[in-house]
Order: C-alpha cells, then sequence, then structure tokens
C-alpha cells in the first residue's frame, strides 16, 4: 500500500521501540508513558493484593460463623448457601443463553461493524496487545446489548491471530473472523463500505443499516496520523467521521481508540442519541481543557478515569471468561 510505504520512511513514524532512535520529544512522551505503565503495574500489584485478603478475611469469617452453630444449623447454613450458589448459575447460564441468541440474530440483521485489522505489521507487541484487549471489549459490551451489532474481524492473521487465538474462549466467539481484507470480504457491495475516519471531511449523522462500517484496528497514539483516510481514498470507498464537533468541545484530537468508537456506536444503536452516546463513552478528560494551575489534579484525574475505565473494563472481561 502506497500510503503505508510513505509512513514507513519516517523515522518518528516507524514502530521501533529503541528510544535512542527517537526525537527528544518523543522520547519525553515514552518516559512518560513508561511511568504511567509502571504505577499502574504498581496498583494492580496492590489491588490483587487487597483481593486476596478479602478473600481470606471472607474464609475466616464463615469458618468462625460456622463454629458457633449447632451441627443441624451448621447444615442448614451450608445448604442454603449452595442454593444461593446453585441460583446465581441458574441465572448466569440463562443470561448466556440470551446473549447467544442476541448475537446469532444480529449476524442475520444486525448492523455490521468491521474491525480493521491489516496494521499489525505497524505496531509494537504491546501495542497489538492492547488492540487485542480494546477488542475483547468491543465483544463484551456487544454481548450485553439489547440490539448488538453484526461484528467482523477482518485481515486477520500473523501476531494479531496469534494473539486473538490466545484469548479464553476466543474460538466460541459469536463474530465473524476473516483472514481476507473488507475489500475481498465485501467485493460485492464495495459503494456500501464507508471507512470511519477522523480525517473524513463528512460527517456522519445516521447510521445505515447497509452499510457496511469500518474502524481502523490501530493504537499508535497517532502516529501513523491519515493512514486510514489514505487507504480509504486510495481503495476508493466513502469516508466519514463521528459527529464529536456538534456535540461538544474535545480538549485534544477528536481521535478515539477503536473501543471507544465502536461503543459510540453501539450505545448510538440504542438510543439514537450522539450526544447522550459520547458524554457516556469519551472520558472526562478528553472533554475539556486543564489549566496548568490544574494540572496536577488533572493527572490525578486521567490517573482516577483510567483506572475506573480499565475497572469497567475489567469487569466485562470478566463476565466473558465465565462465558
Ligand atoms: C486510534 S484510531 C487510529 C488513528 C489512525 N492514526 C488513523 O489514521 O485512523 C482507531 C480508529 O478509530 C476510528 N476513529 C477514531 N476517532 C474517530 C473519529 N473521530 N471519527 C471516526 N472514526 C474515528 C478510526 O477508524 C481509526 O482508524
Amino acid at each position: 500500500m502506497e500510503a503505508t510505504a510513505n509512513m514507513q520512511n519516517t523515522r518518528e513514524n516507524s514502530a521501533d521501540p529503541n528510544p535512542q532512535h527517537l526525537s527528544k520529544n518523543a522520547q519525553k512522551k515514552l518516559l512518560k508513558q513508561q511511568k504511567f505503565e509502571a504505577k499502574k503495574a504498581e496498583k494492580k500489584a496492590l489491588m490483587k493484593e487487597q483481593k486476596q485478603r478479602a478473600a481470606e478475611r471472607k474464609r475466616k469469617e464463615w469458618e468462625e460463623k460456622l463454629a458457633g452453630l449447632t451441627e443441624d444449623e451448621r447444615l442448614k447454613l451450608i445448604d442454603s448457601r449452595k442454593e444461593v450458589r446453585r441460583e446465581r448459575m441458574e441465572k448466569r447460564s440463562e443470561e448466556r443463553g440470551e446473549k447467544i441468541q442476541r448475537l446469532t440474530k444480529a449476524k442475520e440483521n444486525g448492523q455490521n461493524i468491521v474491525v480493521d485489522l491489516e496494521f499489525s505489521h505497524l505496531m509494537t507487541h504491546s501495542e497489538i496487545h492492547s488492540l487485542v484487549q480494546q477488542i475483547m471489549y468491543c465483544y463484551a459490551v456487544n454481548g450485553r446489548c439489547s440490539f448488538p451489532a453484526h461484528l467482523w474481524l477482518t485481515g486477520c492473521h500473523g501476531e494479531m491471530e496469534t494473539q486473538l487465538q490466545r484469548l479464553p474462549g476466543f474460538d466460541k466467539w459469536i463474530i465473524e473472523k476473516e483472514k481476507q481484507s473488507y475489500i475481498q470480504a465485501f467485493s460485492d457491495q464495495k459503494d456500501n463500505l464507508v471507512y470511519l475516519t477522523a480525517d473524513s471531511e463528512t460527517v456522519l449523522h445516521e447510521l445505515e443499516p447497509t452499510k457496511v462500517y469500518i474502524v481502523g484496528g490501530l493504537v499508535d497514539r497517532n502516529r501513523w496520523k491519515g493512514i486510514t483516510m489514505k487507504k480509504a481514498e486510495e481503495q476508493g470507498i466513502h469516508t466519514a467521521k463521528l459527529p464529536i464537533g456538534t456535540y461538544m468541545k474535545m480538549s485534544s484530537s477528536q481521535v478515539l481508540t477503536v473501543n471507544q468508537v465502536v461503543e459510540i456506536f453501539l450505545k448510538f444503536l440504542e438510543t439514537r442519541d450522539w450526544q447522550a452516546s459520547f458524554f457516556q463513552v469519551i472520558p472526562q478528560r478528553k472533554r475539556f481543557e486543564a489549566d496548568s494551575e490544574n494540572c496536577q489534579e488533572a493527572d490525578w484525574e486521567k490517573c482516577k478515569e483510567e483506572n475506573e475505565e480499565s475497572e469497567r473494563k475489567k469487569k466485562c472481561i470478566e463476565v466473558l471468561s465465565h462465558d
């Protein structure tokens, strides 16, 4: 692809992980990111420890409770706990059945949304990992929607495919997994393809059921600026951007992550309300300008929000791993 080849020549745009090959600005950004990752890992370890301690405390409380009872009372209490667990399992399996039904129906008449996975050669190992996590999140959110979309992963091979296949239960996901690109998979309806890109001049106002909306499977902190727009232009397919500017002011760029774009689409399919969809999905830190005095507070807010976001994702993913 010409667009890709041009950009590969730019040192700054390269996925080269060696920091010495980066500009000072990029090195600074990388250092900041590494510090943030280290803090995140520390927090994760702390939360794991707290969870283990809470489980241990619960176990002790249960044993103490049992110890203070007669044999008869003990048996009754154990039985009632078993009953609560059985009911919970039944409810989960019912919910799982309903989810399978919704997703199967979406395969027939749901809105087609494609995640284009043809950019994996432009990402580092950890960026691919991050994209895989985002896809897992998209799938989990879609499964919980009352009107799920028909999700596609196209151009899925190489490391991308390997990492996806490592996800527990991935082989059972009700989603289209295609080695082919979307251009091949939808060769008979090229005119219906709409590549979503923040660089498009066209603003998306309505979703059309016959259209196939494509999201660029890229985690690049906008290192590959404009790459999806160039790709769509070269392929001669339509492009559109989300109507963010009509509903809110962003603190920086309007480029969102893959999971945010898919989640906004899913919310819009349910509500037909862009504003509500944006406000529910776009993190507050991306929505307003923080002045320098509030910088520390903004950093803290960012950290808090990312933790809340990651907690939200974790909950979704926990639900997935129980399936
Ligand atoms: C992290 S962005 C990738 C940015 C990349 N540099 C590019 O040129 O598209 C992931 C994908 O989300 C979609 N996306 C992000 N922000 C968008 C917006 N404001 N409007 C439409 N699509 C958007 C695009 O499909 C984009 O490729």
